[in-house]
């Protein structure tokens, strides 16, 4: 059976994570949340580069036919170097979505949702060069947000004028479209799209991701059809395993079991 390891700093890759056992019903999962580093946005590239290894080797050695880095922050800083160092394992990364975004913006100005690593690496660079350099991209970094969907708050009152405030700058500059290159924001897509009003198109790289993942695993194909018994979906955290049940449920909508694991001297079990 094929089996997918998926990593984020925290919850936020359960985003990433649900639109792949939805395209491919039949695939092993494990997930990965180190939620020990939370925030990874606001860290040097270095630093998040070495977790990253470490996470990979971690579940390369459980079995892993491809990996997922379902962090836009580890992305930036580690995906070329990983994909370097496992050259027979397959990859998929996040990349901020400003392609789709060039393509659907009428008024030819984009919102781009992220944390400061995003913005920093050269991938975010390189995307809006390649493929957004006639549309104008405001950048808007958002301190807390991750915060506070870590603690399962999509919607309360204090995050929703955060979201707010995020979304101004973008807003008045006329974008049409805003873009979402942070994993834990789809979680609050709703809430961003009713404070952004009907002209304004939210985009979720998610979906794009698990096709991708289709496209660079050929065996995944085999996993399009839902088995008779949910296959095996494993969730560790290298914070607490009772809060991120808590909080995955709250997010996903129906309970998963998780384990937990300790860092030790940048290392893992
Ligand atoms: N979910 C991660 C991302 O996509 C970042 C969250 C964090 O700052 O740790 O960038």
């Amino acid at each position: 059976m094929t089996r997918i390891g998926v990593f984020d700093s925290g919850v936020g890759g359960l985003s990433v994570w649900r639109e792949i056992v939805h395209q491919w019903p039949g695939v092993e999962t494990i997930y990965f949340a180190d939620q020990a580093h939370i925030p990874y946005g606001s860290r040097p590239a270095e630093e998040i580069r070495v977790f990253g290894r470490e996470i990979t080797r971690f579940l390369a050695a459980r079995d892993c036919d491809a990996i997922v880095v379902a962090c836009n922050a580890a992305s930036a800083a580690a995906l070329a170097v990983l994909r370097a160092e496992w050259p027979q394992l397959p990859f998929v990364g996040m990349e901020p979505a400003v392609k789709p975004a060039a393509e659907l913006s009428r008024t030819r100005v984009a919102g781009v949702l992220a944390t400061p690593a995003t913005f920093q690496g050269a991938l975010f660079a390189t995307t809006v060069e390649r493929f957004a350099a006639e549309v104008r991209i405001v950048q808007q970094v958002c301190p807390g947000l991750v915060e506070r969907i870590e603690a399962g708050d999509t919607n309360s009152a204090e995050t929703r004028a955060l979201l707010g405030d995020f979304l101004a700058p973008s807003l008045r500059a006329g974008a049409d479209t805003i873009v979402l290159a942070c994993t834990h924001y789809p979680f609050v897509r709703s809430a961003i799209e009713s404070l952004a009003g009907p002209g304004v198109t939210v985009i979720d790289p998610a979906p794009a991701i698990a096709r991708q993942l289709g496209r660079v695993l050929p065996a995944l194909g085999s996993s399009r059809i839902a088995p008779s018994t949910t296959p095996c979906r494993e969730f560790v955290t290298s914070g607490d395993a009772a809060e991120f049940e808590r909080v995955a449920a709250l997010l996903l909508g129906f309970r998963v079991a998780a384990s937990a694991v300790r860092w030790q001297a940048n290392q893992l079990p």
